[in-house]
């Protein structure tokens, strides 16, 4: 079993075992509270959270429904604060409302849930002496940003007829920002935020496209389209071209309008996570997570500039309107029959190989060109998964998370699984995504040729298949299989200042709960893995960060179980019985005040 001493520096806790308990779970000698919950006000005026007497105005002040991504952005000149961002990636209507009538859902409802949609800017407070992390409410940078805000497009796509609608001839300006995921932090302190699974909002579609986007031909769940005709595609045929995008907010100007690129595509985007060349342009990996989906990188052409002036500022948010987009190939080194579908290791004991990044668009300031036979520069970036179709892109196991490590340069690409690989009339396995019918995932470690971010060719091994370690079918890069925690459906990531990287789970095949896990990466310990907490029943763990002396984890859809209710909650997490199930972010730390893990 586990040593803590042993373990790499960073991960020297005592795992947290397998668990189902409707708490957060977290190891020996550490302490925790909750940062920030759904509702709780962060503006000016906005009122104490009222479960019983929900209004959109009062959410549009709050903190939203479902944290995702999490940033924390330092606040020079505010001593122990830090700016917190926050996705509120989707809303649970059943958990939110006492009496919630989805065949019914009345014009107030849908407003609060238009509202806890978006983003949040929060500062957060730090308290030496006892460790805990508390909202600053009402401080000046806090924001919300939801459903309705308004944001600019821009790149290539930008004014493009197929983005243009009846509220917006320009072609330019959206209201809001759905699904929003994961996301990034960019060097010149910005966040990004991936819109993801905007197809639910929309309905009535019909076009091909449409389907290839997983837009319905009927009436959606939450009947917003009964509310704006702007949700229903028979009516307003352009404005689902309007989100699946990579939203850019600059927190530190709260007057700021966020944007949506268009030259990093649209599909579901998870996150979108950013490193520099050598010579200080963007590069921006993001994945669509879909099964059989691809995965992407940008190479900007501008570099970064320094400074916090207004001009420095303006041209960094023009970083990520021009450079390339390009999709990933990838192909396995060893013979196919060798790749069997039950995650065999192949005869050279690795799966591993090479791959090129295919180019879709190039912008420039002087233009767009496509580098798809047969598609425009518009239809690649409103499009892109039909581009991806065209050029032969690999079919992966849903990418979720993407993370270049700060440490070695090399780029863990989360895959958190697809059960219908190798079914019937689906794709089978290859040497990339190597297990049929796939329950658990798995993580790829790409590296970019001589090590440069802007590279068009990598090489890529498998780092972590998983599992329960005592399947056969499971790999903790090559460290032995009885000294790891077992682990199912990674999808968020993040690095600690050790170069460990740690992993979120969303949706446990084990029968245990989802959590937070760390891996040594790199030195004779790679690949062992350790459990770090475990979230309460129902939620998926998302958003780590992972500082030198606190971990922050985003506790996603608490309660979330078929047949669950404001009246039959599954969960009474966090401010136990007889109150509401709330999303919410929590802040753990060492009780002695030491580095997490050392
Ligand atoms: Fe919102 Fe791909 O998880
Ligand atoms: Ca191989
Ligand atoms: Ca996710
Ligand atoms: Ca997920």
């Amino acid at each position: 079993g586990h040593t803590v001493d042993k373990a790499a520096r960073g991960l020297r806790f005592s795992p947290v075992a397998p668990n189902t308990a409707d708490a957060v779970t977290v190891p020996g000698g550490y302490g925790q509270n909750v940062v920030i919950r759904w509702g709780e006000p962060i503006l000016r005026g906005a009122p104490a959270f009222d479960p019983e007497h929900q209004t959109a105005k009062a959410q549009a002040g709050q903190f939203g429904y479902n944290n995702d991504f999490l940033a924390l952005l330092p606040l020079p000149g505010e001593r122990g604060r830090q700016l917190l961002v926050a996705n509120h990636e989707y809303t649970d209507e059943v958990l939110m409302f006492r009496g919630y009538d989805p065949a019914n859902p009345t014009r107030e409802q849908v407003e609060v849930a238009w509202a806890a949609h978006g983003l949040s800017a929060v500062v957060v407070e730090e308290d030496r002496r006892t460790g805990r992390l508390t909202a600053v409410t009402r401080h000046a940078l806090n924001r919300r940003v939801t459903a309705t805000t308004e944001f600019r497009l821009t790149g290539p796509a930008a004014g493009s007829d197929l983005l243009k609608t009846s509220a917006d001839p320009t072609g330019r300006k959206v209201l809001g920002t759905l699904n929003n995921c994961s996301g990034g932090t960019t060097p010149w302190g910005t966040t990004l935020h991936g819109e993801e699974n905007f197809n639910q909002y929309f309905a009535n579609a019909s076009r091909d496209t449409d389907k290839r986007y997983g837009l319905g031909t009927g009436a959606t769940e939450r009947k917003w389209e009964r509310f704006d005709k702007r949700f229903d595609v028979a009516q307003e045929p352009n404005e689902s071209h309007r989100f699946g995008y990579v939203v850019e907010f600059d927190p530190y100007d709260p007057s700021s309008t966020p944007r949506k690129h268009t030259a990093l595509g649209r599909f579901k985007h998870e996150a979108a996570t950013v490193r520099l060349t050598d010579d200080g342009r963007p590069v921006v990996y993001t994945g669509d997570d879909e099964r059989f989906d691809y995965f992407y990188k940008f190479v900007g052409s501008k570099r970064m500039r320094h400074g916090s002036s207004r001009s420095v500022r303006e041209h960094n948010l023009s970083l990520l309107d021009e450079g390339t987009l390009y999709v990933a190939r990838l192909t396995g080194d060893s013979p196919a029959a060798e790749i069997d579908g039950s995650g065999k290791l192949p005869a050279d004991g690795e799966f591993d190989g090479s791959g090129e990044w295919i180019p879709l668009v190039t912008a420039t300031a002087r233009g767009a060109v496509s580098h798809v036979d047969g598609m425009t520069v518009e239809e690649v970036l409103v499009f892109t998964r039909l581009a991806g179709d065209k050029v032969g892109a690999t079919k992966m196991d849903r990418p979720e998370d993407i993370q270049p490590s700060p440490h070695t340069g090399k780029v863990y690409v989360v895959l958190t699984n697809n059960t219908n690989r190798g079914k019937a009339g689906s794709a089978g396995a290859d040497e990339a995504n190597p297990r049929n019918a796939n329950k658990h995932g798995h993580i790829l470690e790409l590296t970019e040729r001589r090590g440069r971010a802007e590279a068009t060719t990598f090489g890529w091994s498998l780092f972590l298949v998983a599992g329960d370690p005592a399947d056969p079918a499971t790999y903790f890069a090559g460290f032995p299989k009885d000294k790891v925690s077992p682990i199912s459906c990674p999808d968020n990531v993040a690095f600690d200042p050790h170069g460990n990287l740690w992993i979120s789970t969303d949706g446990n095949q084990l029968g245990s709960h989802d959590g937070l896990l760390g891996v040594a990466t790199k030195g004779e310990r790679r690949g062992e893995l350790k459990q770090f907490l475990t979230v309460p029943t129902g939620a998926e763990t998302c958003g780590p960060i992972i500082q030198d002396r606190r971990v922050l984890v985003a506790v996603q859809h608490p309660g979330e179980i078929d047949g669950a209710s404001v009246e039959k909650p599954a969960s009474n997490w966090p401010d136990g019985p007889g109150k509401i199930v709330r999303p919410a972010v929590v802040s753990v730390w060492r009780a002695d005040g030491c580095d997490i893990g050392v």
